[in-house]
């Protein structure tokens, strides 16, 4: 029998050597970063069903088939990648998932990976301290923000209505928050019971951030309908525009009125490391729980995910539920993370976070944030002097709406003729009922040029459209 050893020693070098020359070509501008090809075609193309059907793939095989792969995929790494709001991973979290593809110790428990559970305990110290908790804070990493939003919703859900786990949820909760908060923060009222109608939406300014002057009337109002609020959601930031909620003035209303106050700072929270940036998130250390996806900002491949309670305790009123398949009481000597989650196997996900860190520094990771934020406003400035584009917004993050053209030109029409282009991925958003363009820059080597090009490319295909 081959052993796992020998088999990794033959199959490393070609995912290595076609893996670098993927990296290399797309740096180096080369081909298309996206080509949207259906699911029925790349299986034809890619032999997909196939090898699933007959197997046996040699390492020959695995070399024409990756490098096939490789060139139908969306490629991040590509400058023209100005599209969602996914990290160009560095390389510190790249090779996490390699370390974590075969050592796969499932975190659940402690013993299933005490290396791992150190890591991610330090990260999650390292951003409690950064968002400004005491020594009281604490946190677990999940699979995506959309389940850290969940789970952090569940343990403010269990501070108003401790026996909601045993008995259901009371009828008279409802969630506070902007109709421009991510769709996670509806979807988890409905997953968590209270169901989406019970979102109170308080009005917002221009710029879709919460209107602080309106909040409190909102919350009277809840009250008046005999409602009790189990939090009050802020976006830092919103995921439309990239504009960042007053946290402050939020987190002093909840502080005055003893409401859970939830940061949802998945994209922005980041900024945290930036001198430059931080005080638009002046306020965050008054949030009873924050959201902070290491996978958009802080570089690492996805899914790398923090909820972070301000007491840590918190948790342990969230998840009601002794296992006896994995307690040990005798043997443990240290936390089971199944205790804070909603998974039970997890992946050691602290182990990308951490390696960036080791690897690249902290430093090196503040500046990719603070340049990423540059570009944008790059982008804003050259943009707005081209009459035919229009920037609503002056960008607060990494994030840019713009129309091109005139009112006839449809912008997802626009986008979809760029796209099929290929050499730019961008995506769209709607705000205050308008379809605008929007990017996100996640890739440090987008540069200035790059954004002209683009620029150029649009105003190219809107005079098509016009003339058409
Ligand atoms: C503000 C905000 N919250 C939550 C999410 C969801 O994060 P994930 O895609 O990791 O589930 C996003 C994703 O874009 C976001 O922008």
């Amino acid at each position: 029998m081959v052993s796992t050893a020998e088999t990794f020693h033959t199959l490393l070098p070609i995912v290595e050597q076609r893996l670098s020359a993927y990296l290399k070509s797309a740096e180096a501008r080369e081909g298309r970063v996206i080509q949207l090809k259906s699911p029925e075609v790349l299986d034809e193309e890619l032999g997909i069903g196939d090898w699933i059907a007959r197997g046996g793939m040699d390492a020959k095989a695995l070399d024409s088939w990756l490098k096939q792969y490789l060139e139908a995929t969306t490629k991040l790494h590509h400058p023209g990648y100005i599209g969602h709001q996914v990290a160009v991973p560095m390389v510190g979290s790249s090779l996490a998932d390699c370390i974590n593809g075969f050592t796969n110790n499932g975190m659940a428990v402690h013993e299933m990976g005490p290396p791992a559970v150190a890591v991610e305990l330090a990260v999650l110290r390292w951003m409690c301290a950064h968002v400004g908790y005491g020594k009281a804070g604490g946190g677990v990493l999940t699979h995506g923000g959309s389940l850290a939003n969940l789970t952090a919703l569940l343990a403010a859900r269990a501070v108003i209505a401790p026996d909601a786990w045993e008995q259901g949820v009371p009828q008279d909760l409802v969630l506070v928050t902007a109709d421009t908060a991510h769709y996670s923060i509806a979807r988890s009222a409905g997953i968590l019971g209270l169901g989406s109608s019970s979102i109170r939406t308080t009005p917002t300014k221009p710029d879709g951030t919460i209107d602080i002057s309106a909040l409190n009337a909102t919350l009277e109002a809840c009250a008046a309908e005999g409602k009790r609020v189990m939090a009050v959601v802020a976006s830092a930031c919103n995921t439309a525009t990239g504009c960042i909620d007053d946290l402050q003035a939020m987190g002093e209303i909840c502080a005055n009125r003893a409401l859970w106050f939830h940061v949802d700072g998945a994209h922005g929270a980041s900024a945290l490391l930036s001198e430059k940036h931080r005080g638009a998130l002046r306020g965050i250390e008054m949030a009873d729980s924050v959201v902070w996806d290491a996978h958009k900002m802080l570089h690492t491949s996805a899914l790398c995910a923090a909820v972070l309670l301000k007491r840590e305790t918190d948790f342990a009123k969230a998840f009601h539920q002794d296992v006896s398949y994995l307690g040990n009481p005798g043997f443990a000597k240290g936390p089971d993370l199944f205790r804070r989650a909603v998974e039970c196997t997890k992946v050691p996900i602290g182990l990308k976070l951490f390696l960036n860190l080791a690897i690249h520094g902290e430093v090196a990771m503040t500046k990719r944030i603070d340049d990423l934020y540059a570009r944008a406003k790059q982008a804003a400035a050259l943009f707005r002097e081209h009459a035919q584009i229009d920037v609503p917004l002056e960008p607060q993050t990494n994030i840019l709406l713009f129309r091109v053209g005139d009112s006839s030109i449809s912008q997802r029409e626009l986008r979809s003729r760029l796209m099929e282009r290929g050499n730019f991925y961008i995506t769209a958003a709607d705000h205050c009922g308008v379809d605008y363009l929007r990017l996100t820059v996640m890739n440090p080597a987008t540069s200035v040029e790059d954004l002209q090009r683009l620029m150029d490319e649009l105003v190219e295909l809107a005079d098509g459209m016009a003339s058409s």
